[in-house]
C-alpha cells in the first residue's frame, strides 16, 4: 500500500539525534582555524574525523574505552602529524571543536518538534563535558529533553548498549524513537538494533553493507517534520 500518511513514521514519541556531523558541523573547527593554511583545511578535516571512529571502533574492539575528548584529541595528533602541520595546533583545534557550528536548520527543527509534542534528545559518542560545552555554546540548552553520552554505558556506538541506553533513559521502547544520524554507519546500527531511523545523508555516502536498513533517507533534517507528520 502507498499514500502520503503511510509514508510518514507512526508512533513515534522521540526524536533522538547523533550529534558530530548531523547536528554540528564537524568541518567547522578546521575551518575556522587561522593559522592551518586553507589548502591544507579539508583534509584535516576528513582525517582527522575518520581517524577518531576508527579508534572509538577499535577501543571499543579491545575493550579499552577512553573518552572520546581524548581519543578526539589522539586522532588530531595523528591528523597533524600526517599533514604536517605543527603540533602546537592542537589545543585550539580542540577549543574549536567544543565550539562547532549548529547546521542552520537545527534550531528551526528543533523548536518545531518540541511544539508538536515530540521529546528531543542527543546520543553521542561525546563525553558529558564535550556536549555540555557544544549545545551551550550553540545557544541550545533549552532545545533538548535529554542529552545522552555514551560515557555512561563505557562503550561507544555502534555497540547496542550505547542504543540501549537512550531507551533506558528515555523509558521508551525503540519502536517509539526516530533516530537521525548522518553517519550511515549508525544510522544502519541504529536500525537494526531496532530504532526508527532517518538517515540525513548530508555527505551523499553511500548505502551501507551492513545490517539494518534506515526507514528514511533525507538531505537535511528540515525534511524530518513532515515524516513525522508535522507540517510547517
Ligand atoms: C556522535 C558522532 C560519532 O555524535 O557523530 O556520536
Amino acid at each position: 500500500m502507498t499514500g502520503p500518511l503511510l509514508q510518514r513514521l507512526e508512533g513515534v514519541r522521540a526524536c533522538v539525534f547523533d550529534a558530530y556531523g548531523t547536528l554540528f558541523d564537524f568541518a567547522s573547527a578546521a575551518s575556522r582555524a587561522i593559522d592551518v593554511p586553507e589548502d591544507k583545511r579539508a583534509a584535516l578535516t576528513a582525517l582527522w574525523r575518520d581517524k577518531q571512529l576508527q579508534y572509538t571502533w577499535l577501543r571499543s574492539l579491545q575493550n579499552r574505552y577512553v573518552d572520546f575528548r581524548q581519543v578526539t584529541g589522539e586522532a588530531l595528533d595523528f591528523a597533524l602529524e600526517t599533514l604536517g602541520l605543527d603540533a602546537s595546533l592542537h589545543e585550539k583545534l580542540m577549543d574549536l571543536y567544543l565550539g562547532l557550528e549548529p547546521f542552520p536548520e537545527v534550531p528551526t527543527v528543533l523548536r518545531t518538534l518540541r511544539a508538536s509534542g515530540f521529546r528531543t534528545a542527543i546520543l553521542s559518542n561525546g563525553s558529558p563535558a564535550m556536549l555540555d560545552a557544544l549545545v551551550s555554546r550553540a545557544g541550545l540548552a533549552d532545545a533538548f529533553d535529554a542529552v545522552l553520552s555514551v560515557d555512561a554505558v563505557g562503550v561507544f556506538k555502534t555497540h547496542p548498549k550505547a542504543y540501549q541506553y537512550a531507551l533506558d533513559t528515555l523509558r521508551l521502547p525503540a519502536r517509539a524513537i526516530s533516530f537521525q544520524s548522518s553517519n550511515a554507519w549508525d544510522a544502519y546500527a541504529a536500525s537494526d538494533f531496532g530504532m526508527r531511523v532517518v538517515w540525513c545523508n548530508r555527505y551523499g555516502q553511500r548505502r551501507e553493507r551492513l545490517p539494518g536498513a534506515p526507514d528514511f533517507e533525507i538531505g537535511t533534517l528540515a525534511e524530518l517534520p513532515v515524516l513525522l507528520g508535522v507540517s510547517g
